[in-house]
C-alpha cells in the first residue's frame, strides 16, 4: 500500500510572516491525518519557519531545488548541507518551471536526484510534457528521456525512496487540469518504465503524485485513480482552507 503524499508547492510565494499565518489556520482544520503525508514546499527563506511550525505536526518540510554541489564558488545556489542543518525533509526537483524558465536540463537534475539521495533528503522528481510536445504525440518519449536520465546510476533501494510528480507543463497554472484519464495514462506509463528500468517491487512501491491546477473541486477524481498516490498542488495550496479540503479529501479516498 502505498501512502498518499498531498503536497503543496508555494512557488515564489510567502514569506516568513505569511508561512506563520497559513500554518496557524491550516492546523485549525486538520487532524488525525496520519494516515497520509502531508507536506509544504515553501520558498527557502521561509523554511526555518515552517520547520517550526511542523515540528510536532508531522507535516513534512521540503526546498523547492537545491544545487548538486556541497559548498564552494556558486554565488546564489544552495547546499543540500544547508537543508539538511534546516531539519528539512524533501526537495523538489526538475520542477517544469525550472526547466522552463531556468533551462535546467536533464543532466543537471540527475546530478541534483543522486545528490539529494546521498544525503537522506526525498527528491519529489517533476516530469512531464508541453502542450506542444502532447499535440505532437511526444509525451512518452518525454517521459521516458526524464525519467531515464534522472534515475540513470540510481540502485533499486534508492529509486524506490524517489516520489516522481508527473505535471504536465500545459496543466500548471492554467487552469486547465489533465483529466483522471489523461493523467491515469501517464503515470501507468511512469510506472511501467519503473518496472522496465528496475522491477516490479520497485515499480509497485514508488509513488507517483499529479500536479496540475489542482483543486478541492477535481481532487477526489483524479485521487481516486489507481496509479494517482497523490498531489503537488500550486495555487491551491496558497490558501489554508482550500489545501485543508485537498488533505480532507485524501484521508477519505
Ligand atoms: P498549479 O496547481 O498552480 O497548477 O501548480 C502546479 C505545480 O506546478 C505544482 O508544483
Amino acid at each position: 500500500m502505498r501512502k498518499l503524499f498531498i503536497a503543496g508547492n508555494w512557488k515564489m510565494n510567502k514569506g516568513i510572516k505569511e508561512t506563520g499565518i497559513f500554518f496557524n489556520r491550516l492546523f485549525e482544520l486538520i487532524d488525525n491525518y496520519d494516515s497520509i503525508d502531508v507536506a509544504i514546499a515553501p520558498p527557502f527563506t521561509s523554511l526555518p519557519e515552517a520547520v517550526k511550525m511542523c515540528r510536532e505536526k508531522k507535516v513534512l518540510i521540503g526546498a523547492q531545488n537545491m544545487y548538486f554541489e556541497e559548498e564552494g564558488a556558486f554565488t546564489g545556489e544552495i547546499s543540500p548541507l544547508f537543508l539538511k542543518e534546516l531539519n528539512v525533509d524533501f526537495v523538489i526537483l526538475g520542477h517544469s518551471e525550472r526547466r522552463h524558465i531556468f533551462n535546467e536540463s536533464n543532466e543537471l537534475i540527475s546530478k541534483k536526484v543522486k545528490t539529494a539521495l546521498k544525503h537522506d533528503l526525498t527528491p519529489v522528481l517533476c516530469v512531464g510534457e508541453t502542450l506542444k510536445e502532447r499535440e505532437d504525440e511526444k509525451t512518452e518519449t518525454v517521459l521516458k528521456e526524464q525519467m531515464d536520465s534522472a534515475f540513470n546510476d540510481i540502485s533499486p533501494d534508492d529509486a524506490k525512496k524517489v516520489i516522481i510528480a508527473y505535471e504536465p507543463v500545459w496543466a500548471i497554472g492554467t487552469g486547465k487540469t489533465a483529466t483522471p484519464e489523461i493523467a491515469g495514462d501517464a503515470h501507468f506509463f511512469i510506472r511501467k518504465r519503473i518496472k522496465e528500468l528496475y522491477n516490479s517491487i520497485v515499480a509497485e512501491e514508488i509513488r507517483i503524485v499529479y500536479g496540475g491546477s489542482v483543486k478541492p473541486e477535481n481532487a477526489k477524481a483524479l485521487l481516486d485513480v489507481k496509479d494517482i498516490d497523490g498531489a503537488l498542488i500550486g495555487g491551491a495550496s496558497l490558501s489554508a482552507d482550500s489545501f485543508a479540503k485537498i488533505i480532507n479529501i485524501g484521508m477519505e479516498v
